[in-house]
């Protein structure tokens, strides 16, 4: 299959008319999206990203009207967290309407929605004229893609059509998860909507916290996750014997030699920052990449939660 490079969202939305599947820009990561009601272009979306099936989509919406077209019902928590930060990072776990096909959601009943607020995406979306369900559009256990060239690295030659966005996506992470389906809401992954933030709207809301032999509430969690090739190695301080062909990435600069460096400005900074780095780090054949640790707040938690992600392959962390 040839995949086609645009910067026009008409041209993009027509291959989702004709079924196909379209990689588009969000303030998050890059999605690769398919008609929420077309289970052939969804099978393509598992396919091209090589994606175990018992992992649900995002549906994406362009207009708050189009939730009622996924959902049974938009609990009252939702309905807070709708009014107070939509179109934005954030997804909305809540009962799935019938008319959803299973296989968009893994077999479960529930769905997550989410109206992102980057305006290439909100402009493709309405030109779809139905929402899309869209997981991050990399290769499974890959790291997620901020740019267009890093969903072309993985995805060419997979898929239809790449709407290009002009820069790197804003935020860099995906969106915070939140269960809205019960009376307490739950954080099922956190992003840039931070528990902070959603506890000013519902003060009871709770990150969800799993064990290792527990079921998941949220089945993408239990996969391998943002991996580069690379090993990954999360440091709290520069004590340590560094690796052949290695990499640096982190807050404070590093009183030892690294043939790689990025020194991020903020924590929003190396939020936005390393997945990048990551693909970087691959194409320069790095062996080990050195992660600095940050305090678990705001959005450090997000980021902390995909490094030790990424560190989790099996390798010893320090
Ligand atoms: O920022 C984002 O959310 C990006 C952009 C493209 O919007 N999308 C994204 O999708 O990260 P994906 O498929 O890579 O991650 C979706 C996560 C997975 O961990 C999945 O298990 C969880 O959301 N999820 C999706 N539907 C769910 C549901 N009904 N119940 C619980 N968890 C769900
Ligand atoms: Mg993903």
């Amino acid at each position: 299959m040839h995949t086609i490079l645009t910067k026009s969202p008409i041209e993009a939305a027509d291959f989702i008319r004709r079924g196909g599947v379209v990689a588009f820009p969000t303030e998050t990561v890059y999605g690769l999206g398919a008609n929420v009601f077309d289970e052939q272009a969804i099978e393509k979306i598992f396919e091209a990203k090589k994606r175990p099936n018992d992992n649900p989509l995002i549906a994406h919406v362009g207009n708050l009207e189009q939730i009622k077209l996924l959902v049974s019902e938009i609990t009252p928590n939702a309905e807070k967290f709708i009014e107070a930060f939509f179109p934005a990072p954030l997804t909305l776990v809540l009962p799935k309407a019938n008319t959803v096909p299973l296989i968009a959601t893994a077999n479960l009943g529930t769905i997550g929605v989410r109206m992102p607020r980057n305006e290439l995406a909100l402009e493709f979306l309405r030109m779809c004229e139905t929402p899309l369900v869209a997981p991050s559009a990399n290769l499974s256990g890959r790291p997620s893609p901020t740019t267009w060239r890093a969903v072309f690295e993985d995805l060419d030659g997979r898929i239809e059509c790449i709407l290009q966005g002009a820069v790197a996506t804003e935020i860099g992470l995906e969106s915070t998860v939140v269960d809205c389906t019960g009376n307490t809401p739950f954080v099922l992954r956190s992003g840039a909507i931070t528990l902070e933030d959603l506890q000013k709207i519902v003060p009871e809301t709770r990150i969800y916290l799993v064990s290792k032999n527990m079921q998941p509430k949220s089945p993408g969690l239990k996969h391998r996750h943002y991996s580069p090739r690379a090993r990954v190695i999360l440091i709290s301080d520069f004590e340590f014997y560094i690796a052949d062909s290695s990499a640096f990435i982190g807050l404070s600069k590093p009183g030892k030699k690294f043939d790689l460096i990025k020194i991020c400005q903020s924590v929003e900074d190396y939020a936005h920052e390393f997945f990048k780095f990551f693909r970087e780090c691959d194409h320069r054949h790095i062996e080990t990449i050195y992660c600095e640790t940050v305090e678990e707040k705001g959005i450090g938690r997000a980021l902390m939660d995909r490094l030790k992600r990424a560190s989790e392959s099996g390798t010893p962390t320090l």
